[in-house]
């Protein structure tokens, strides 16, 4: 079977969508795939009408990959694909709106309010900042309300640290996500769903990372620490795992998806982030999830990449 795999694009994340796309190309070529990478530019629909692909695997990160834009694309093709479709992947890329589904589905999510660049010139920068660290104290969160791999967000710990962390959030996206600050361990759980309606868990990773877990600290070998099954109970381990399955399902995921929490020192883990095309480098966190349950199921990763595609085929 030939799966085009789309990679590249034009955001921030161009880098990091190449790396993933290569080496999930690898990873299905190893099952005996005919895996081919495409970037995605104004040649895409050509080159795919000349590879004739099976199955196609969108691979770009951020904008367009993960804001539905190029799973509507491939439905206007007619060409069946891996991972969520443009309703679920719209849901799980604005910030603002999965953490309120999320919230409803009676699962913790740190207090936020998100604003448009527009309103600080309507209303007054400093306005808006005073009552930021007013409602909030600190330290307080300041990120993209879309967008991912931390490009944007900063952990404000101070007044005079406001303006510049929203300039450096506004430099990816004109909306701002402000949320409060949670202390704990970062831990994200991948979610596969081989078989339609049954997603399940992978082992929780923990991240381990000296300040904030950044653009460096992903990608950037040995900068950041992993424990794959994250250092938690039993107990808490499984609460995470619940945490992202229903995540998976409340934003209408499909296949493939990790939600990114944070477990609090009363155990309580902490909805943050939700990914409908999680990054598949080869620091990422996802593989590393794969690896290990693999191992435990005495299988090759390559083989959990290739039920993925043929879920997309049925
Ligand atoms: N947005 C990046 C690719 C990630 O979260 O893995």
């Amino acid at each position: 079977r030939t799966v085009a795999i789309l990679a590249g694009g034009l955001n921030h994340e161009r880098d990091v969508s190449i790396h993933s796309g290569r080496r999930v190309a690898g990873a299905l070529q190893e099952a005996g795939y005919h895996a081919k990478v495409l970037d995605v530019d104004s040649n895409l629909l050509q080159r795919l009408d000349a590879i004739e692909p099976d199955v196609v695997w969108p691979l770009i990160h951020g904008s367009t990959g993960e804001d539905g834009s190029l799973q509507d694309l491939l439905e206007l093709i007619g060409l069946p694909y891996v991972g969520t479709n443009a309703h679920g992947s719209r849901l799980g890329f604005q910030k603002p709106v999965a953490g309120t589904m999320l919230s409803r589905a009676g699962i913790a999510v740190p207090r936020s309010t998100s604003l448009p660049q527009s309103l600080f010139r309507e209303v007054g920068a400093t306005a808006i900042l005073d009552l930021v660290a007013l409602r909030y104290g600190f330290p307080v969160v300041i990120k993209p309300a879309a967008g991912g791999s931390a490009l944007g967000v900063s952990i404000v710990k101070e007044a005079k640290d406001l303006p510049g962390a929203m300039v450096d959030s506004f430099a990816y996206c004109d909306r701002v996500l402000i949320e409060q600050y949670i202390a704990g361990s970062e831990v994200a759980v991948s979610v596969l769903e081989t078989e339609q309606g049954k997603p399940f868990a992978l082992p929780p990773v923990e991240i381990v990372t000296n300040g904030l877990y950044d653009y460096d600290a992903r990608y950037n070998a040995g900068r950041s620490e992993y424990f794959v099954p994250a250092r938690l109970s039993d107990d808490l381990l499984a609460m995470c795992m619940d945490v992202a399955v229903t995540a998976h399902r409340e934003l209408h995921f499909r296949h493939i998806s990790r939600s990114d929490l944070i477990v609090d020192s009363h155990g309580v883990p902490w909805f943050i982030d939700a990914n409908s095309a999680p990054g598949m480098t080869q620091t990422s966190l996802l593989p590393q999830a794969v690896a290990r349950y693999a191992e435990e199921k005495d299988m090759a990763p390559s083989d959990l990449y290739s039920q993925i595609v043929e879920a997309a085929l049925t």
